[in-house]
């Protein structure tokens, strides 16, 4: 009403009015501009926001965020760790915490900090120590070829003796809570806690007795509230926690009662240039394996063929999908148990078998999307990672570890309840969206993957919170050498 009233002022022009409509029109100018602006930014913001969190300042210690959010800068301090491993890899295809362990401990020796790890050799082989530059790998096994504290605790002490660490690092238990008690610069990352593995056995039950009354007697499930008891009370002996999904530093805080302060989370990383978008390989995969050019759309699964990493639900559920849509294909790369029944499938199913690390990320690049259907909701798996990085959008269990730091949004995949009939309908789901759509969220995943999950990323925040355990400056973000 307003704008009219002016506009019929204007019509018959008094010098004063007229200057009055412009300066009106030139003020709506302005104001338009400048909420265009804003919206602008808020577009140019929110990838920055997802990459940067730019807006943290503080103390890196009461982020409840992944530290990999942030950009740390170059530093010049050098510092002494001391590594407990379980095992550390030697010889083939390293599963998730060796890979882990390894890939982080390489780029640290590379940053110029001095590694040393006390661990044994993953193919229980007697082997000699390794020195790699910074990096120094000591195996010292017992008669059953796990970690002998004592004697790993001999060279520990002996190495201290000349040079005291600066701080200490455990994967899990590998250094047992009754020794880390005695240790105050002292920080452990859990893998997978028992609280997951509870929610993990929970499902498992579901899954294969859904119509029973009550589980039978001493079930896993039960079996796991003793083991999660006990979990509880002992990681106080822990002084400092890194959990590798924001949904584990939650249940640290809030069920496992640690304080706050204690828990840091930071996310686990792969070599980006390992896992990479290649068209042309994945194109040349289809062919070799004789994936017809007219299929419609092409899944795939990767990792041990067993029960708990969900093969008997995508057994199913992929059975009753084919039956509707003929030109949907599986890839299955992987042994174990499950190959056989995939192989009744049917010429839907391609079983690989077992590949190589290399040929990994062209298996990856040949699939429309990648599925992760597993029953263990703890830790975070690599291949949901690597997957995305080869720019492949990924269909996984809404799990809290999944859907707090993986698939965090409907752009990046799909995820389900582990359960036939969720999953049938989100499969029903991917494939109305077909290709094209697929495309577009495997972009959003590789760009998001770069973000996080890279090896660098996951490097550099660990040596801040080394750092920043050492000497609390480096607890503050930003530096004025951070990015
Ligand atoms: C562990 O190492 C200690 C010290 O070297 C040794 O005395 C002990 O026999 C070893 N234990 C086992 C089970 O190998
Ligand atoms: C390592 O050496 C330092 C300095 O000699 C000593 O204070 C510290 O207690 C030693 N650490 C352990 C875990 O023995
Ligand atoms: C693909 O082509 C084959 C052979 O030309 C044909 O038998 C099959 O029905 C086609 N499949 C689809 C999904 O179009």
């Amino acid at each position: 009403m307003a704008m009219k009233r002016q506009a019929y002022k204007s019509t018959s022009c008094s010098n004063f009015l007229c200057i009055r409509y412009s300066t009106i029109l030139s003020l709506i100018l302005v104001f338009t501009s400048f909420f265009l602006f804003l919206a602008q930014l808020r577009h140019v913001r929110e990838p920055l926001l997802w990459a940067g969190q730019a807006r943290f300042h503080g103390d890196l210690r009461d982020a409840k965020f992944p530290w990999n959010k942030l950009c740390f800068g170059p530093t010049f301090k050098k510092l002494k760790l001391a590594v407990f491993s379980k095992t550390w890899p030697v010889g083939a295809a390293p599963g998730g915490m060796e890979r882990h362990a390894s890939t982080l401990y390489h780029a640290l020796a590379a940053r110029g900090h001095e590694i040393h790890v006390f661990t044994v050799p993953s193919n229980r082989r007697p082997q000699h120590d390794i020195h790699e530059g910074n990096l120094h790998v000591y195996f010292a096994a017992n008669d059953h070829g796990s970690v002998n504290c004592s004697l790993a605790f001999e060279i520990f002490n002996k190495i201290n003796a000349s040079g005291a660490f600066d701080y200490v690092h455990t994967e899990s238990v590998s250094l047992p809570y009754w020794r880390a008690k005695f240790l105050p610069n002292l920080a452990v990352t859990w893998h997978g806690i028992w609280y997951e593995i509870m929610h993990s056995k929970l499902f498992q039950e579901l899954l294969v007795n859904p119509n029973e009354a009550l589980p039978g007697p001493m079930t896993e499930l039960q079996e796991a509230i003793p083991r999660l008891i006990d979990e509880i009370r002992f990681f106080s002996s822990y002084r400092q926690h890194i959990c590798i999904s924001t949904s584990a530093g939650e249940v640290l805080v809030n069920i496992y009662q640690l304080p706050q302060r204690n828990i840091h989370v930071i996310l686990n990383g792969v070599d980006d240039a390992k896992f990479v978008q290649e068209p042309e390989a994945g194109a040349a995969l289809r062919r070799k394996h004789g994936v017809p050019v007219n299929a419609s759309l092409v899944m795939g699964v990767a990792g041990r063929l067993v029960r708990d990493k969900g093969h008997p639900l995508l057994y199913e559920a992929f059975s009753s999908i084919i039956k509707r849509h003929p030109g949907v294909f599986l890839l299955v790369a992987g042994s174990g148990p499950w190959r056989r029944r995939y192989a009744e499938l049917g010429s839907n199913v391609m079983v690989l078998g077992a590949l190589e690390p290399s040929e990994l990320s062209k298996f990856y690049n040949a699939l429309d999307v990648f599925v992760n259907p597993t029953l263990r909701p703890q830790g975070l798996d690599l291949t949901l990672i690597e997957a995305m990085h080869c720019g492949k959008p990924v269909l996984a269990p809404n799990y809290p570890s999944i859907v707090g730091t993986v698939v965090v949004n409907e752009g990046l995949g799909y995820t389900f309840s582990p359960n036939v009939k969720s999953f049938v309908d989100v499969l029903e789901l991917v494939i109305r969206d077909g290709p094209e759509v697929l495309k577009r969220k495997g972009m959003a995943c590789k760009e998001y993957a770069l973000s996080m999950f890279t090896a660098n990323k996951m490097a550099s925040a660990y040596e801040r919170f080394f750092l920043c355990m050492k000497d609390t400056r480096y607890c503050q973000y930003p530096l004025l050498t951070d990015c």
